[in-house]
Parts: structure tokens; C-alpha cells; sequence
């Protein structure tokens, strides 16, 4: 028998391509996003009359939506206001500096490989003066989308979006709008007033999906990719359920509908039902987060399950020097040399580019510039796969406390009661020595 022959019943349940499923394809339309998608062409849509669109800031939860409607909107700008217009997508994740992002805008505005830049050697003042000669030379429109711009904050801090915000300033013969897009919608916050107020001269917010949402958007996505009745109607509520727990994202939605489908065919079922569902969101977060968790190194393992059983005693954001608290404890405790804080502030920054944290950092007027941290998922799953390092297999954890003089800024541990922003405005009040 040929070994593939058993694969080879995918086709019972797909009618079309299942990468259509897949975050990178851009759908036809987004349910329940019509009135984000109308206000931002309504903004945009001022081109079309030769004016310059405001710049816009568009922000909300992971998955919300935020990434692929501005494609579908920009994409349908171009097609209608034609040379008119050049939309220039930058991603601050992959380019988180000015110097990278006015690299990547030059090069897109390249008309054919002769004129690229290289990525490296050019002076800043260069490569700007040279996307402004490109922007001014040919006149017309641009619309610069800066997507995850929280990166690039993070990172660089205001100035960068300063350097951004020129452009504007200087294409003098062609017309420059932006267009932010971010996860954090406080990210603005610490900013000059003059750059805050440009940036957002209109703010768009793409609130969380709800169940109700997500099970139209998945259904609306599962049309012409599998066939009629091969999916249960209550494994895409459940799915939706999923989703929706995770903040309204549709995006986790989707792949645990698409690892779903997946898994059938490839056992050959022929209905996807709660069971492939449940066993696709298993899968799913045991591969993504074991495999980062078991590939850490050893010290980065200490450093993130302090996190967790910091986290574990009470919900709410964790500052660093709580976490170096408790990895110093675990560290004594399992007879470990620790590292300073400055190693383990560094080690916390590369958890959080894993995503397996995440960090905000706030201005907190004269105490600094203080992080709040929060693991990204489910900490007993956390604590199981750290737990199986065979160095880590013996923790019990009964040093493990949140520093009472951090509790001084609780007052009776009412912080279970209090929202993020509440409690960080309550930090902001407390002596810096300890924030650090
Ligand atoms: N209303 C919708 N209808 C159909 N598909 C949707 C809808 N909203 C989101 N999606 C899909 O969900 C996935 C995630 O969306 P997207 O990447 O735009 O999210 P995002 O808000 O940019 O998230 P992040 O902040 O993590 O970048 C994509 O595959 C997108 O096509
Ligand atoms: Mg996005």
C-alpha cells in the first residue's frame, strides 16, 4: 500500500486552499469591522478630493483586526486613487529604529534595483535626505503605515517618531500622512504633547471580538476553504469561546480552527468536531510555548519561573525588582550562584521577545522610567514546562512572597481590586529605590 494513500482523503473535507485561513492572506471583507473600516476611509478617502489625510493611530488588542483591514483599505486606495497615491507598509518589529525604518521607506520607493540603498553605511542625514528627494521628486501622496509603532517606542523612544513626523514637514511638493498602529493604546502617553497630538490627529480603537463576533468571522472564513457540514456548528463556538477568552482574538480563533481542520485531515477524519478543536488548542500551545520554554537557557529558566510564582500570588502587573526578589530565593533555594539585576533585567527582555512576558515601560514623572511585567499565558502550563528541567524538578517554592514593602503600595492587598492603570498610578506614588 502506498504510504501517502491514507493522506490522500484530505480532499473529503477541504473545498478550497486552507492557507486562506492563514494570518498572512488578506480576506474580502471583515464582519463586525464596518465602522472602523468606514471611518478610516472616510479619512483616507480626503486624496480624493486633493487633500491631505490626517494621520491616524489605530489601536487595540492582538488580533483584533488592526493589521489586515488597514491592508484591505490601503489596497483598495490604491486602486482607486491609482499613481495618485504610494502606501508604504513598514513593520517596527522587524525595523525598530529610525534608521531602519527610513531605510526599508527608501527602498520601497525604489524604481528598480539600481536605486536600492544598502541596509548598512549610509549616514542617517543621507538616507533621509534621500527619502525626501524620492518623496518630492515624484510628487502626489504617501501614506506611511508604521505598524506594531510600540516597538519602535519602546525601543528608540518620541524622538523617533519625531524623525517620522518631519517627513511630513518636509515633503513639501508631495503630501505625507501616517498611519500608527499599536497594541498598547497608552504607548503615547509619555510623549511630548506636540508628537502626541500629531500622531493621533485621529484615533481609531478596534475593540475586542466577542464570541458572537468571532464565530460569524470564523464561519465567514471557513466558506470555500472546507466543504459544507464538515464543520460542527459547536466546534466553531467553541473556537469562538476560545477566542474570545484570549481577549477577542481572531487570530488564535483561526488557527485553532486551521490546526483543527489540519489535524482531521491528516487522521483522516472526516468532521471537526469539539475534539479536534480541544486537541488542536493542546497542541498549539504546547509546541509554541514548550519548545521556547525548553530551548532557555538554565538561568533564563530561573529568571521566568520566578515570574510565574511571582505572578501566582496575586494577578496584577510585577515590577523588576519584585521578580529579582523571588529568583534570588529560588536561586538559594535550589543552590544556584545568582546574577545582578542588571543580567536578569537583560534576561527579562529576552523573555519578552520570546512573548513568553510582556513589558510595559511607563514614565513615572521623577522616579524614572519604571517596567511593569506580566507572563503571556497560562501559568501552571508555564510552571509544569519549566518544571521539568532536571534542575529545576525540586523547587517547592515556600520562599516565594511579593515583597511586602512592594505590598506598601497596595495598601491591604486590595490590588486584586484594582485595575492595571489604577495600580500603576498607585506606583507611580511609591519611592523609586524600590520600582528599580
Ligand atoms: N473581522 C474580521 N473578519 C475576518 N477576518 C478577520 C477579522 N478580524 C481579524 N481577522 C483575521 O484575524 C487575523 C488577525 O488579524 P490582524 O493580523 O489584522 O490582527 P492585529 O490586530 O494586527 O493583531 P496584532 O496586534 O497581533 O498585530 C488575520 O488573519 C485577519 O485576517
Ligand atoms: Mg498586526
Amino acid at each position: 500500500m502506498n504510504l501517502f494513500s491514507k493522506y490522500s482523503g484530505s480532499s473529503d473535507l477541504l473545498a478550497g486552499d486552507l492557507g486562506r485561513l492563514s494570518g498572512s492572506y488578506v480576506p474580502e471583507s471583515f464582519p463586525h469591522r464596518e465602522t472602523e473600516i468606514d471611518h478610516i476611509v472616510r479619512i483616507l478617502s480626503s486624496i480624493m478630493r486633493d487633500s491631505r489625510p490626517s494621520n491616524i493611530l489605530i489601536y487595540g488588542k492582538t488580533g483584533t483586526g488592526k493589521t489586515s483591514t488597514t491592508q484591505y483599505v490601503t489596497k483598495m486606495l490604491s486602486e482607486a486613487a491609482g499613481e495618485k497615491v504610494r502606501v508604504c507598509f513598514v513593520n517596527c518589529q522587524v525595523h525598530d529604529s529610525p534608521y531602519s525604518i527610513l531605510t526599508t521607506l527608501v527602498n520601497e520607493l525604489s524604481e528598480g534595483k539600481d536605486d536600492l540603498i544598502p541596509p548598512m553605511g549610509w549616514p542617517l542625514d543621507r538616507i533621509y535626505g534621500e527619502l525626501i528627494a524620492r518623496i518630492n521628486g515624484k510628487g502626489g501622496y504617501y501614506v506611511l503605515v508604521l505598524d506594531e509603532i510600540d516597538r519602535l517606542l519602546q525601543k528608540n523612544g518620541g524622538d523617533s517618531l519625531y524623525v517620522l513626523l518631519k517627513v511630513i514637514d518636509d515633503s513639501t511638493s508631495s503630501r505625507t500622512s501616517l498611519i500608527g498602529i499599536t497594541n498598547d493604546a497608552n504607548i503615547l502617553d509619555g510623549l511630548e504633547p506636540r508628537i502626541r497630538s500629531r500622531m493621533n490627529q485621529e484615533s481609531i480603537l478596534f475593540s475586542p471580538y466577542n464570541a458572537s463576533d468571532l464565530r460569524d468571522i470564523i464561519s465567514f472564513r471557513l466558506k470555500g476553504v472546507v466543504k459544507a457540514n464538515v464543520v460542527e456548528e459547536s466546534a466553531i463556538n467553541l473556537c469562538a469561546a476560545l477566542g474570545a477568552q484570549e481577549h477577542g482574538d481572531a487570530r488564535k480563533a483561526l488557527d485553532l480552527m486551521r490546526i483543527s481542520v489540519e489535524i482531521a485531515m491528516r487522521e483522516g477524519r472526516k468532521t471537526i468536531t469539539d475534539k479536534e478543536i480541544y486537541e488542536a488548542r493542546d497542541r498549539f500551545e504546547m509546541d509554541v510555548v514548550k519548545e521556547a520554554i525548553k530551548t532557555l537557557p538554565l538561568q533564563s529558566k530561573i529568571v521566568l519561573l520566578s515570574a510565574v510564582v511571582t505572578q501566582e500570588l496575586s494577578s496584577k502587573l510585577m515590577i523588576t525588582g519584585e521578580i529579582y526578589e523571588n529568583y534570588r530565593n529560588i536561586c538559594n533555594e535550589l543552590g544556584f550562584m545568582s546574577l545582578t539585576s542588571r543580567r536578569v533585567s537583560d534576561i527579562l527582555s529576552e523573555l519578552e521577545d520570546f512573548g513568553l512576558l510582556s513589558a510595559t515601560t511607563r514614565s513615572m514623572g521623577r522616579y524614572g522610567r519604571t517596567r511593569f511585567i506580566k507572563v503571556m499565558g497560562q501559568l501552571d502550563l508555564f510552571k509544569k514546562h519549566l518544571l521539568e528541567d532536571d534542575n529545576l524538578s525540586m523547587f517547592q517554592g515556600s520562599r516565594i512572597v511579593r515583597q511586602s514593602r512592594f505590598e506598601n503600595v497596595f495598601g491591604n492587598k486590595e490590588e486584586r481590586n484594582l485595575t492595571d492603570r489604577e495600580l500603576e498610578n498607585k506606583l507611580s506614588n511609591f519611592a523609586d529605590a524600590d520600582l528599580q
